[in-house]
């Protein structure tokens, strides 16, 4: 038996997280599974009911939990709150609640959507990039920072990006190891022309590296890893990076895809802890409650959750599989729609998935 907590949160984010139900409940029938699931709140849901974005209940809860399936945060409505009350407040508190290090963000190109990328078809055809971020530390955590007024008045923002060695070493090992499980190539993403934090970043990561001989390791630079992304994407297997040179080069790796609709993430922290699964994209406020929303990467965020949190790689194929077939058949939500397509909303898409899964 599985505890689950489920996290819909805000915009669309209860459409898609019912059409994940659907999916998690068939496919423990299919295989034998028992999950336990509880709904909690978060984000801006969270803070009309209680007046904060993560409630002590919530992250007592998915602590105490096997794995948390999160859709996701945040509205024009809670964008006025000072910052310690916004939404997206919610998601630092829950990877450093549940000391969520590693974020995993698989960007893969599935070959019904080729033609949905921005990209050329050459460009794109067979990439299948893993970014993994660094999600505790750096500059999104590092002191000093705030907004501090000095004695003639003269306000000074500040963040501080800073990362321990063992911060670089544990990440760089999860980076190594997955890896080895695919391509056996990993390039470190650093600014290690500018940034001491960066000179300690690649030092560690090429000492750790010596414990992974077969896994072929390079060094680029933030700024031509962004180019080099667009430029010619099927040099990347694994990206290895910080905090926040990883929250921009994961939305740059998913829009490769054509749509961030698609696409799942997992944030993970030690093994046997609980980690969060969550898609990539946001909220998307202005479709919500339209029946519009694209439910994939929520699937297919059960499925990551099924592979990487809960040992079960076999239903979170099966999962994969289902998701594949149902575009082969021609279903699209209007974010991924292309000429000769059936265009579907959410609860259509999710129908359809459901059915897939009773199929296979
Ligand atoms: C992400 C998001 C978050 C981040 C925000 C919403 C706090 O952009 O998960 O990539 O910056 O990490
Ligand atoms: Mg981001």
């Amino acid at each position: 038996m599985y505890r689950i907590v489920l996290l819909p949160g805000d915009g669309i984010g209860p459409e898609i997280m019912a059409v994940a139900e659907e999916v998690l409940t068939t496919i423990g029938a299919k295989f034998h599974l028992t999950f336990e699931c509880q709904t909690a709140l978060v984000g801006g849901a969270a803070i009309d009911a209680t007046g904060q974005p993560l409630p002590p209940k919530t992250l007592e809860l998915c602590q105490q939990s096997d794995a948390v399936l999160l859709a996701a945060v945040g509205g024009e409505k809670w964008d006025s709150l000072p910052s310690h009350l916004r939404p997206e407040q919610a998601l630092l508190g829950l990877r450093s609640g549940l000391n969520l290090f590693a974020n995993v963000r698989p960007a893969k190109i599935l070959p019904q959507l080729i033609d949905a990328s921005t990209l050329k078809r050459e460009v794109v055809e067979g990439v299948d990039i893993m970014v993994i971020r660094e999600l505790t530390g750096g500059i999104y955590f590092g002191q000093p920072k705030g907004i501090f007024t000095d004695s003639h008045g003269v306000r000074r923002g500040v963040n501080t990006m800073a990362y321990l060695e063992q911060e670089i070493d544990r990440i760089a090992r999860v980076g190594f190891e997955t890896a080895r499980k695919r391509r056996s190539r990993l390039c470190s993403v650093d600014k290690s022309n500018v940034l001491e934090v960066s000179q300690l970043w690649r030092e560690r990561v090429t000492t750790i590296g010596q414990d992974y001989p077969d896994v072929t390791l390079s060094h680029m630079y933030v700024d031509n890893c962004a180019m080099q992304l667009v430029r010619n994407p099927k040099q990347f297997d694994v990206i290895l990076t910080g905090n926040l040179f990883g929250d921009i080069l994961s939305d740059e790796a998913a829009m490769l895809t054509g749509s961030i609709g698609m696409l799942p993430s997992a944030s993970l922290g030690e093994p046997g802890k609980p980690g969060v699964f969550e898609p990539v994209h946001g909220s998307a406020p202005d479709i919500a409650g339209q029946d519009l929303a694209n439910p994939i990467a929520q699937v297919l965020s059960v499925a990551m959750m099924l592979r990487y949190g809960l040992n079960q790689p076999q239903a979170a194929t099966t999962i994969e599989s289902a998701v594949s077939r149902v575009l082969d058949q021609g279903l699209r939500t209007g974010d991924i729609m292309s000429p000769g397509c059936e265009r579907v909303g959410c609860r259509a898409m999710g129908e359809a998935i459901v059915a897939a899964l009773h199929q296979s």
